[in-house]
Order: structure tokens, then sequence, then C-alpha cells
């Protein structure tokens, strides 16, 4: 392999007076979905050597801690449209096992909202429940509601109470439905019928509990054919009684142009900004004060040309599916799509990565065998555990590169977050050469002295290296050197094809 060559320097100024807003810790958020192996051998396996007294794998438990997750969606996806929760609670011998007909899978309800809600104590994650839309309506999603957050004294929320739940639940998040604009959903629906059905639901959910946050689905890509008009004609319907509207969005290389993929960020910001313009559209049109946000509930890279190829047999329990084995350049990929999040953090409240274990996901699992992280687990991590505070205005001046789907792009993607309690900087950048270092100077204006934490890289000079059941730490973070801050200015060299993490902390004196 050849030496990297450098390109010209990639330069931004930090001022602690422009900001972007504060990250809401739910930006970390994942998903925990019925489907394939998430669950079954996944996060639950009784009878693992690892399987505390729940059935619930503590070396999972161990990994999700570390990830830093802070919300988890259960439990779908494409699933709640056919989910029945009254199945999922009681005695687990009574519950009755169904076809799954999202996933063509069968579902034995083995594990269900009681044991979610233990895996959410367990990890300290907070859950982001969804009601089906597509199957079912109004008074399911208000049964449920009530079964769960209901203190007592009424036969739903007695029967929680009866199956080892005295507290309520107390879930503050719903989403209403899951992607109800893609015809692939059971129970798929305009936007007038889901807005109309979106509202109803909202409305009698709030009956129960006022303090809900509710999400209404948005489209589940920018790619459909009625993207944004239905964000807006469902805004319209349910503007008054919805907090959130989602978005769903997932990348992979295609046609071995890795240049586009890399810079798969660009799309993911211009779908942000195009769904805030939207709400802000309908805000204007409403003569409405309040501002509905964003729950990017689904992101991640996604092979989704693999998953079709491999299609386990019909009505199989837990199969294997979307088992995506992550390179560094898909964590590098995803590293970039953090950034983006994060560079919107003033309207992008709520973020899931899709999903948390096996099925897409940053942990896998061998059933009877080793839990391990992927390459996505670590900007995943460092982003959650360091990307805390405030969103710094970061306005990058960078070399440019060709793409095919984009244009011309920066190399350089960047967020800072400036912690104002310790006075931390964090800084995340991508280069998204494959070739080339990429000098990066960084003027700390307003920022008075700090010194250089760490700089941790995640890189490879095997850009497909993969971490697995075999070599599980093939690939790791590593230090970078040489990485100085003298008179307010940083200057650090950014190694191709790279997640970087840059702490800053006060100097002491
Ligand atoms: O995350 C996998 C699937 O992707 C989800 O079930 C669905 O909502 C989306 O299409």
């Amino acid at each position: 392999m050849s030496e990297p060559t450098t390109t010209p320097a990639a330069r931004f100024t930090l001022d602690s007076a422009f900001a972007v807003g504060s990250v809401n810790p739910r930006l970390y958020g994942s998903f925990v979905e019925h489907m394939g192996r998430c669950v079954y051998t996944g996060i639950y396996e009784p009878g693992h050597p690892a399987a505390d007294a729940d059935g619930l794998r503590q070396d999972v438990l161990e990994l999700v801690r570390e990830l830093g997750v802070t919300t988890v969606r259960y439990p779908g996806g494409n699933f709640v449209s056919g989910y029945r929760w009254e199945d999922s609670v009681g005695p687990r011998e009574e519950r009755p096992a169904r076809l799954d007909l999202a996933w063509r899978s069968t579902e034995t309800n083995e594990f269900g909202l009681g044991e979610f809600m233990d895996f959410c104590a367990k990890t300290g994650t907070e859950p982001m429940m969804a009601v089906n839309l597509g199957t079912r309506g109004v008074a399911e999603a208000a049964q449920l509601l009530e079964y769960c957050n209901h203190p007592g004294g009424t036969e739903l929320s007695d029967r929680r109470i009866a199956h080892g739940a005295k507290e309520p639940y107390g879930i503050k998040m719903w989403c209403l439905g899951n992607e109800m604009d893609g015809p692939w959903q059971i129970g798929h629906k305009t936007a007038e019928e889901y807005g109309r059905l979106a509202v109803e639901t909202a409305r009698a959910m709030r009956m129960i509990d006022p303090g809900l946050e509710l999400v209404a689905c948005g489209s589940s890509g920018s790619g459909i054919a009625t993207f944004a008009s239905w964000e807006a004609t469902v805004l319209e319907a349910a503007y008054d009684e919805v907090d959130y509207v989602s978005l769903h969005a997932y990348y992979e290389e295609t046609d071995g142009d890795r240049d586009s993929f890399l810079a798969s960020a660009v799309d993911m910001e211009h779908f942000i900004e195009s769904v805030v313009a939207t709400c802000d559209h309908v805000r204007a049109r409403l003569k409405a004060t309040k501002r509905i946000n964003l729950s990017f509930d689904e992101w991640n890279v996604w092979y989704m040309s693999r998953s079709e190829a491999a299609t386990p047999p019909d009505w199989d329990k837990a199969p294997r599916l979307l088992e995506d084995n992550y390179s560094v350049t898909d964590a590098v990929v995803l590293g970039s799509m953090l950034i983006a999040l994060l560079r919107h953090a003033d309207r992008v409240t709520s973020a899931s990565l899709a999903q948390l274990v096996n099925v897409i996901a940053p942990v896998m699992t061998e059933p009877g065998g080793p839990a391990w992280r992927q390459t996505t687990f670590f900007p995943f991590a460092q982003a959650s555990a360091y990307g805390r505070g405030r969103v710094l205005r970061v306005e990058v001046d960078s070399p440019t590169y060709p793409t095919a789907r984009f244009g011309d792009v920066p190399l350089l993607h960047a967020t800072a977050v400036t912690d104002d309690e310790t006075g931390d900087i964090t800084v995340f950048a991508v280069n998204r050469s494959q070739t080339d270092t990429l000098p990066l100077e960084i003027d700390l204006r307003g920022f008075d002295a700090r010194t250089v934490a760490e700089h941790l890289v995640l890189a490879d000079s095997d850009p497909e290296a993969t971490n697995t059941a075999d070599r599980p730490d093939r690939v790791t973070p590593h230090a970078a050197t040489g990485t100085t801050l003298t008179d307010g200015v940083l200057h650090a060299e950014l190694e191709p094809l790279s997640w970087n993490m840059i702490r800053l902390t006060r100097r002491q004196n």
C-alpha cells in the first residue's frame, strides 16, 4: 500500500458565544425490535452461561451500558404494525405463539413488555414505546397505555399489578405507529388516513396521561414519492397533539462508489433540514407557537442489498436477519451520521440507532457463545460519553473531493460540544479522504487555556477490517500522536478515512 499523501489544511473556529443548542440525551437512543435475533439470543437467552435469573444476557447488558444508550424504542419497527400487546404479558406459559407477518417469522412472546421494562431498568435506559396503528387503532393504544401508566384500580392497571409490576411504568415517549407511509407496512395508510388516526389516538392517550411526548410518523425515507407532502398533511391534522415527527434513513455503499457512501451525511443533513422546513411551514400556516421537533428514530448503515439476497425460510423462530458485519468504513460513515445529528441538535432532540443487538447492530452475539463490539460501537460510545452539553457552531473551511451523488463535498465533517460545567470541549471529526491525511486547525477563539486530553482515532490500513466472534478486537480506536494546542490553536493530522474524537480539558495551573 502506498504512503498517504497530505491535503491542504481544513480549518474552523470555535467561539463559546455561537452555539447550535443543547444536546438532548435522547439523541443517543437505540432500538430493540422483535425481529431476527435482536431479542431472542440477542438480549434474551435463558440458559446462556451469562444469563441472569430473568434470562437477560449480562454480557450484552454490560455492552449496552458501555455503549451509553439512553432510550430504547420498542417493539418495532415493522413488527409493531401487527403487534398484539396482550399476547406479550402475563404468565409465559399462557402466552400464544403468533405469525409475525412483517418478518415472516414466528413470535413466541416468551419475551414481552414486562421483560422489556426489566431490560430498561437493568441497562438504565428510558423506554420509548410504539403503538400498533397498522392492524389496530385508538382503543388498543389507549388500553396499552392504561396497562402501562395508570397506577391501579382498573382492570387493565390491576392486570399489570397482577403481572408483578406494582408501580406504573411511567413511559413518557410513545411512537404513533411505524412507517405508515410505506406500502410494505401492515395496514399502510394514506397521509390523510394516518393523520386522522394519529390525532385521534393522541387525544385519547393524552386523556389518560397528559404528560406524554408523542411522535407522529414522518416518511420512512426521503426518497419515497410522498416525502414532505406526507409530513405536511399529517402535521396539518395532528400538529397540536404531537411533539415530534419521525425520520428514518439507512445508507449503504452501492456500485463500489465509496466516495459517495462516505458523504452519506450530506444527504442526512439535507433530509433533516427539509423536515425542519416542513414542520415550520405548517407552524406558520396554523399560526402555531409551539415547534415540532425531530425524532430520528431509525438511522444506520444497512446493506439492504445483502439482506435481500439472504432470506431465511418462512416462519422460523429468531432467524438470522440483517446481521450486517460492519467495517471500518461503515464505522466512519456512522460517525459522520452522528455528527449530522449533533449539528442539528436544536431540532433533533431524539434519535435511535437501529438496531441494538444482532440486527444491523453495534453489539453482536452468538447463541450460547460470546458477545462483542462491532466497529460501529466505538463512534457511538464515544459520542454518547462525551457529546453532552452545548453544540458549538462549526463552519468548516475544507478542501473538497468530487462525488458522483453529491457533487463536491468537504473532506472534513465535524462538530464540537462543550460541557459548560467542566469547561471541556470535545471535537468529533471525520476525514472522508480515502487516501490523504487531512491537517486540521481549530482556532479556539474565546476559550481560555485548554489542553489536549486525548485524540482517539478509528481508522485502519484495511478499511474493510471488521470485528468477528473469532477476532472481536481486530478493530479498536487508537491514540493519535502529534495533536497540539498552542496559543489557542489546535493542530491535528486526521488519518485517511478516519473517525476522530479530540478532547480538550481546562488546563490546571
Ligand atoms: O430496522 C429495520 C426496519 O427498517 C424496521 O422494522 C422498519 O421500521 C424499517 O423499515
